[in-house]
């Protein structure tokens, strides 16, 4: 990917090969013998890689930097709270509760929560309360969305290997090894958009749905968004059917807007989980909603068990207090939607320049960028785009120094510190990156 060779970071992969499978602490990282990435440094909207190149980052740790990297106000607060309060010690602190307040007076879907320490864990803990709480089993997801790597929900719709002449539905493979069978068992998936699908789903099911696990709009999958009235049909769907609706904005939560997804859409979860911007790269999560399916949680032998040693810990709580306030009080939410509504105008123009159909999909805090006619309406859509062209676009980009996932289902991931960049330069770099990517001298 690279043209530039990067001594250093080979250097420190051979050394991470010696003490971890594929060289990475998460196999994602792993970009291949000559291109994975080692960094030195990070700040605002840069990252900077051990060979000395410097990137305007649209990746963001795949979405928490929402206001940037090292942002003092927040970093203040947890070298604060380490400092004076301590780290964790196993009993409860007013933090707690003022990080729920905090998430209240934003998200009127949650009346009480409860923490985790990462996106996974949030959906584990919302999963097993719809479940304790309706007394069933199964859970409905939608194709291309992404919850976390917990077994049950780490089966996926092979799109990869499915064409789009096929009449029938790609086949429903695990993410690989070590995932058993059994954990597919209360699992169904349809796809996003399709009104039959989900009639068929419950009235096969419908007596043992326990929940439909939904990302509204999908942050792994191009930001390919649910419709307003497909979202209805969902919330009426489980309303009358007595399943729950979990919303997961592990990735949209406080970053599409002050109260998320639900508050374009106007419809609320049951449940809903939360991570990523919520504490602008520190690690913190929650899950949360309706009063009475929260209770579910209790000590009864009929309740729901939630708990672990290092949830609602100080770095995690300071980190989220600090953010969610800025979030709350400050305009940078409106700044953000502002810069990325312009990135994307400046791209459209690169494309329009090239006579290459896109489109855009999801919000401009973090858009899909498809080569397409038309915007997909779900993953198999996708498939019609031309994801091959945007992989050799971005992996020019990179070389040029514009870090981002170079697959079209990762989105383009905007945080408050790039309204500091040169749009001018920007607007440059996709020109030749485009122009390198159809050949043209
Ligand atoms: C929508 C969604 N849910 C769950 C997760 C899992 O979060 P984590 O990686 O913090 O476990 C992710 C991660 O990208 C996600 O995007």
């Amino acid at each position: 990917m690279t043209k530039t060779h990067k001594p250093n970071s080979a250097a420190m992969l051979k050394r991470a090969h010696q003490n971890m499978p594929l060289g990475v602490a998460d196999s994602y990282r792993y970009w291949g013998e000559d291109n994975t990435v080692f960094l030195s440094s990070m700040k605002g909207c840069t990252i900077t890689d051990c060979d000395d190149q410097t990137f305007i980052d649209f990746r963001l740790a795949y979405g928490p930097i929402i206001l940037g990297y090292r942002d003092e106000r927040v970093d203040n607060a947890v070298i604060n709270a380490i400092t004076n309060i301590g780290s964790i010690s196993g009993f409860s602190t007013g933090l707690d509760s003022d990080v729920v307040e905090l998430v209240k007076s934003l998200c009127p879907n949650i009346e009480k929560m409860r923490f985790a320490n990462s996106g996974t864990e949030a959906v584990i803990g919302a999963v097993r309360t719809a479940r304790g709480y309706t007394k069933r089993n199964k859970i409905v997801v939608v194709e291309g969305g992404f919850h976390g790597l917990h077994d049950e929900v780490m089966w996926k719709s092979d799109v990869d290997n499915w064409e789009v002449s096929d009449t029938n539905s790609p086949e429903i493979i695990p993410f690989g090894a070590g995932i058993p069978q059994s954990t597919r068992e209360h699992q169904v998936s349809v796809p996003l958009n399709d009104f039959a699908a989900i009639d068929a789903v419950f009235a096969q099911h419908g007596d043992d749905i326990a929940a439909i696990l939904i990302e509204p709009i999908m942050g792994n999958c191009g930001s390919i968004a649910s419709t307003q009235a497909y979202m209805q049909k969902l919330r009426d769907i489980s309303d009358s059917n007595g399943s729950l609706l979990i919303m997961d904005e592990v990735k949209t939560g406080f970053r599409v807007a002050k109260g998320g997804v639900q508050a374009l859409y106007n419809i609320h979860a049951d449940l809903t989980t939360y991570a990523k911007a919520m504490g602008n790269g520190y690690p913190v999560a929650a899950f949360g909603g309706r009063a009475d399916v929260m209770s579910a949680i209790s000590f009864d032998k009929n309740g729901v068990t939630h708990g672990g040693t290092y949830t609602a810990n100080m770095v995690a709580l300071s980190a989220a207090k600090a953010t969610l306030t800025l979030l709350k009080e400050t305009d940078a939410l409106a700044t953000i939607d502002r810069v990325g509504k312009e990135i994307q105008a400046l791209l459209s123009r690169v494309f329009t320049k090239f006579d290459i159909e896109h489109c855009f999909a999801g919000p401009n805090a973090m858009f899909g960028v498809h080569f397409g006619a038309s915007v997909p309406q779900n993953y198999r859509d996708w498939k019609k785009t031309n994801s091959d062209l945007y992989t050799e676009f971005a992996l020019n980009l990179i070389d040029k120094g514009v870090m981002l996932e170079p697959d079209s289902r990762e989105p383009w991931f905007i945080c408050e510190a790039h309204q500091t960049i040169d749009f001018t330069w920007l607007e440059q770099v996709a020109e030749q990156a485009m122009a390198e990517a159809l050949k043209i001298k």
